[in-house]
């Protein structure tokens, strides 16, 4: 099928988009709920209208822009991402599926191309973990694999922030039906080195890594750093690094590449150089492909602070806020993803997420597959994140074949 990006409006839309941020750019800082992050699903939705898409937003904020078909009351194909973004963030990650996912449609709109399934562009809420402790938040609640009432640092609740938003309605509204969409296909950039060491155009995800974040609260006994001496203390924050080291030599002895394990997050209290820290509060987040391979990680990662803290007189609580399945991407959108590159000569391969995304849930309830498009150094999560106009608009072109392909 001819069909046309315009790669120059989409690079524009992406800038503009990126200058929405609660810090000066070129940082992009956008977290769930905040002001930037209204003033951006503002910016979105008003693009979505003068495409002509019927646009709805759910109980938790997924926002919903659709392509009415012929046969509309048949499953719509889906397609998208994220556009919040953690602290100190590039202006790539989430927001070229969202933005790049709108540019396919418009181009199969200026294409003269008639779906008969509607296609639907999806804007997930959170699917960063910043603010509640938890990431993939909207899609989690689309999948319907929810866990308890969740609270941000300010100890505020999920209703609270969503309603203060203007978010209201029952979250047992928010899960979509098995057969809401026949497929989804979420664009993103690749936030790894892959596809550029490889000088491939786009790459083809099969499975996603399974994210598992474990929250440590460790506590010790505070004093004055002159007069307590040594012998006896119980430093919360020396049990942290023990902890924190042993998160590393846990991930390193699995035996697999493909196990990680960080310690994100690890706030003292009261963080005083002339105070002995009574308390520390980790967030450790444990990845790997394989799910029993990433359990035995974790509980390694548990033993070990048991163990430390019995040895530092120090107490912990351990508490599991998620251990998700990997994601298993379907083999017939896998398959319309390699038609559409084999149509416009696209260089591609077959690779896994390391990173997580919405399409690890969507993938629970829905034929799933992503698109990857090469990212500069592999940097993501950083101000520096780069990808070109040229590699954006071949994402969305081969998205738009996809869907043409799967809405017909
Ligand atoms: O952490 C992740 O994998 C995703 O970027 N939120
Ligand atoms: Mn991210
Ligand atoms: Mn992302």
């Amino acid at each position: 099928m001819k069909l046309r990006i315009e790669k120059e409006r989409l690079a524009q839309e992406l800038d503009q988009l990126g200058a929405i941020s609660s810090e000066p750019p070129p940082v992009v800082t956008r977290i769930v709920f905040t002001e930037a992050d209204l003033r951006a699903r503002l910016f979105v939705k008003e693009l979505c209208s003068e495409a002509g898409l019927n646009i709805r937003e759910d109980a938790v904020g997924n926002t919903f822009a659709r392509w009415i078909g012929s046969e509309p009351q048949l499953a719509a194909v889906g397609t998208g991402s994220h556009i919040d973004a953690i602290p100190n963030a590039g202006r790539f990650d989430g927001t070229v599926g969202v933005l790049g996912g709108l540019e396919a449609i418009r181009a199969l709109q200026r294409s003269g191309f008639h779906p008969r399934r509607s296609i639907e562009l999806l804007i997930f809420t959170s699917e960063e973990p910043t603010r509640f402790g938890l990431g993939c938040l909207g899609s989690r609640l689309l999948a319907g694999t929810m866990r308890t009432p969740l609270t941000d640092s300010d100890g505020l609740s999920l209703d609270q922030v969503r309603h203060n938003a203007g978010f209201t309605g029952e979250l047992a509204s928010v899960p979509l039906a098995r057969d809401y969409y026949s497929a989804f296909i979420e664009l993103h950039i690749e936030q790894g080195p892959l596809l550029e060491r490889e000088a491939i155009d786009v790459g083809i995800v099969t499975a996603i890594a399974a994210p598992a974040t474990l929250r440590i609260e460790i506590e010790g006994e505070g004093g004055h750093a002159g007069a307590v001496l040594m012998p006896g203390r119980r430093d919360a924050f020396l049990a942290a690094a023990e902890i924190a080291l042993a998160v590393e030599a846990a991930a390193n002895a699995s035996g697999a590449i493909d196990t990680v394990a960080t310690t994100g997050v690890c706030d003292i209290f009261p963080r005083a150089v002339n105070s002995i820290p009574s308390r520390a509060r980790m967030e450790i987040d444990v990845r790997d492909i394989d799910g029993a391979r990433r359990d035995a990680t974790l509980k390694l990662i548990k033993d070990a602070a048991r163990e430390a803290a019995a040895r530092r007189g120090v107490t912990v609580k351990q508490e599991l806020l998620n251990a998700d399945l990997p994601g298993a991407c379907a083999p017939a959108v896998i398959a319309a993803l390699e038609q559409a590159c084999i149509a416009h000569g696209a260089t591609h391969r077959l690779m896994i997420s390391r990173a997580y995304h919405d399409s690890l849930f969507m993938s629970q309830i829905v034929p799933t597959a992503m698109l990857f498009i090469p990212c500069r150094g592999g940097v993501s999560h950083r101000p520096d994140e780069y990808s070109s106009p040229e590699a954006i608009a071949r994402g969305a072109l081969i998205l738009a074949e996809a869907l043409s392909q799967l809405s017909s």
